[in-house]
């Protein structure tokens, strides 16, 4: 027998008698005096009558409860005229529920238990390959299985939604999968949750299943709003979303970016469809929220592709996902497998390994980088997490600290994405037991004591002593041999450390001045180890100048400006020599970049540690940059698109060698494009729009030759 017929499975209606009853009520009729009275008024003035109904609810809900009404108060009235009119005539159309009754406003938000028409069950969980192909083995034993829809899991709450002839008239969240809560206020607060489904031909019932969720981006913006008002931050997304839904009061729901995607179907009348893809094709017409990202697939090994390609991706999508959800396709395959007691046959969730542990958050210190900004970090009791123990993260500014609402002491959740850096997402508040205490951020440098600096605007408190903090000095020799910059082999971090405790060096520009005897009397630094070192020095004299400019330090000067600059000055000394304007007019360097270039070039102890740079043989100019004007002088060239003779780097070298530059990007200064295999649309483009000649390769080699 079809769920649809068993007895008892239609009572939609409140039990509570909230304000959505008068929506069901005539299908709810159980007094048959009264159904046959309410017969007897024409089909026409009762339709009319229950549209009123809906429609004056809607409006009441969207002005009281959302602030957004979209009638005017007159519009209002004259439809409450209308019905009351109808009333009138046939009071026995008059019930409790119906807006004439009731005093506009008085929404309840208690959440009154409601049944769901057919039980929300669970998922089975495997973690593995072989546990995946396993499952499959047993659902393809007694069928043939030639569909899966592949999906993604999201990481929200579960919900179920019911439509009755096109309308939204009950929401509820699984609870234990017979009996939810009532959240029909609550879930209409969600702009992507159609109140009415589009389109002429809607099912005349329809109970639908998705997961709310609230996207990622929009989560730590909430917390700060949360901690800065002082109420309790979310530990995570997740929790976000279920704390969001289940406000008592739904003008709270409505201020979150609240969003939802339907994943299944339950019980339905008027819906004909063979397939849950095909549900999903139905469900996207009647306007419901369906995902992008499912795939109908033909066998085990594609959604293994799925699993594995979403699990590099897991990043990519506006919510959290825990794993991949795999179906059986076919609905007739899908009753045939049928259910446990507590999950379906015919689905199962492949969970990805987590990303998020809690931990305890057992101090907050504070680390003082090679520009001098300060930035706090957390000691924590180290635990594994996406493949690694992790006992250090980061809380990148003292802001940052207040606004995620941790506090020393706190169990915290802490998340580690995939490759990224490990980071304390927020503190668990339920379980903190009054010994926590808050983080103060220092007032002096913990390495020189030099009383710090937050200039006005910037969020980084900085120790202001560029010059002889000792955390500055070790982390900038550091950077400046790291393989991001002059890549000297051999010279890490304790070496740099070494030098610089034993006095053998005092900043960057001694390094090139390294000798046998720098190394004499320290441990640790045996012969083959100070050749190394030596070597490693002599190969970074010849490194281009933006490695150069890269290794420096110079705030916010980071590779890709480095080599803008590099292509565009061609020396350290066009550089120091430029003015502001001179710097922020080449492409890919600004304001911000530029001013903050002739700042570190105004420092004299700056210029003194160049000059040391410079004595110590290394090239703080790229060829041909003092070989006067050559056969391309004055000539810019942008390149797109792949060369056959040349790499993007020499063809740049051999424009700069015959005094020519290479920008990245077309403007009214391009003297030429040089067009490749499958070039840039947007270069391309441009060239064409603002008349700049275009070369192919063989043109090119010509301009080379002239
Ligand atoms: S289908 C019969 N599809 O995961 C159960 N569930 O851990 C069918 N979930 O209770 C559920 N994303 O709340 C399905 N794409 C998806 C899902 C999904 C998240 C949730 C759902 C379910 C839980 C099981």
């Amino acid at each position: 027998m079809s769920p649809l017929d068993t007895p008892g499975t239609a009572n939609v209606g409140d039990p509570a008698g909230t304000p959505d009853a008068t929506l069901v009520a005539d299908a709810d009729a159980a007094d048959a005096a009264d159904a046959a009275e309410v017969a007897e008024v024409a089909a026409e003035v009762r339709a009319r009558a229950a549209e009123l109904a809906r429609d004056l609810d809607e409006h009441a809900y969207r002005y009281y409860v959302l602030d957004s009404p979209t009638v005017s108060d007159a519009e209002y009235d004259r439809l409450m005229h209308e019905l009351a009119e109808i009333e009138t005539c046939y009071p026995q159309l008059r019930t409790p529920d119906s807006p004439t009754q009731k005093v506009a406003g008085s929404f309840s938000t208690l959440f009154t238990p409601v049944e769901h028409l057919e039980r929300m069950l669970s998922l089975d969980n495997v973690f593995t390959g072989s546990e995946l192909e396993a499952w499959a083995a047993r659902a393809t034993r007694d069928t043939e299985v030639d569909a899966w829809l592949c999906e993604l899991k999201i990481d929200g709450l579960a919900v179920d939604l019911v439509y009755e002839d096109g309308f939204l008239v009950r929401a509820a969240t699984r609870g234990d999968g017979r009996t939810g809560e009532d959240v029909t206020r609550n879930i209409r607060t969600l702009s992507v949750v159609p109140t009415r489904l589009h389109g002429a031909c809607v099912p005349e019932l329809l109970e639908i299943r998705g997961e709310v969720f609230f996207p990622t981006v929009a989560f730590t913006e909430l917390n700060t709003t949360l901690v800065a008002a002082g109420a309790k931050p979310f530990a995570n997304p997740r929790n976000a979303a279920a704390g969001s839904l289940r406000q008592k009061d739904p003008r709270v729901t409505a201020t979150r970016p609240l969003s939802m995607i339907v994943h299944g179907l339950g019980v339905h009348r008027g819906l004909d469809v063979a397939a849950q893809s095909e549900a999903y094709g139905r469900m996207a017409e009647l306007g419901l929220p369906v995902s992008h990202h499912h795939q109908v697939v033909g066998g085990v090994a594609e959604v293994e592709a799925f699993v594995r390609r979403w699990g590099e991706h897991r990043h990519d999508v506006e919510h959290e996902i825990d794993g991949v959800v795999v179906k059986v396709d076919a609905f007739g395959l899908q009753r045939r497998l049928g259910a446990t007691s507590k999950s379906p046959r015919w689905a199962v969730a492949y969970k990805y390994p987590p990303e998020e542990v809690t931990t305890r958050l057992l101090d907050i210190e504070v680390n003082v980088g090679r520009t001098g900004r300060v930035t706090p970090f957390g000691r924590l009791e180290p635990v594994r997490v996406a493949g690694s123990t992790v006992g250090l993260a980061t809380l990148h500014n003292a802001d940052q600290v207040e606004r995620k609402g941790v506090l020393i002491g706190d169990t915290v959740v802490l998340r580690k994405a995939g490759d990224v850096i490990p980071e304390i997402v927020g503190p668990v508040v339920d379980l903190r037991d009054g010994s926590e205490r808050a983080f103060v951020m220092p007032t002096r440098c913990p390495e020189c004591d030099t009383e710090l600096v937050r200039p006005d605007g910037e969020v980084d408190v900085r120790c202001p002593n560029t010059v002889s903090c000792p955390a500055q000095l070790r982390e900038s020799i550091f950077h400046f041999a790291s393989r991001g910059a002059l890549d000297i082999d051999g010279l890490g971090y304790e070496t740099a450390a070494g030098l610089l405790d034993a006095g053998r060096v005092h900043d960057v520009g001694d390094i090139f001045h390294l000798s046998p005897e720098s190394f004499e009397g320290l441990r640790g630094f045996g012969q083959k180890k100070i050749e190394q070192i030596l070597r490693g020095v002599e190969q970074a004299r010849h490194r281009p100048l933006w490695r150069l400019l890269v290794g420096l330090s110079i705030r916010h000067v980071g590779p890709s400006a480095a080599r803008a600059l590099a292509r565009e000055m061609r020396s350290v000394d066009a550089i120091a020599g430029a003015s502001t304007e001179a710097l922020a007019a080449v492409d890919g360097v600004g304001s911000t970049i530029a001013a903050s270039i002739v700042d570190w070039f105004a420092d004299p102890r700056h210029r003194e540690i160049l000059e040391r740079v410079r004595s110590g043989g290394a090239q703080v100019a790229d060829a041909g940059a003092d070989d006067g004007p050559g056969p391309l002088t004055g000539v810019t060239i942008v390149i797109t698109g792949t060369l056959v003779t040349w790499s993007r780097d020499s063809a740049t070298e051999v424009v700069q060698a015959r005094g020519g530059k290479v920008t990245a990007s077309v403007s009214r200064k391009t003297t030429f494009v040089v067009v490749g295999a499958d070039p840039g649309a947007s270069k391309y483009d441009k060239a064409r729009a603002l008349k700049v000649p275009v070369l192919d390769e063989a043109g090119f080699a010509v301009l080379l030759d002239a």
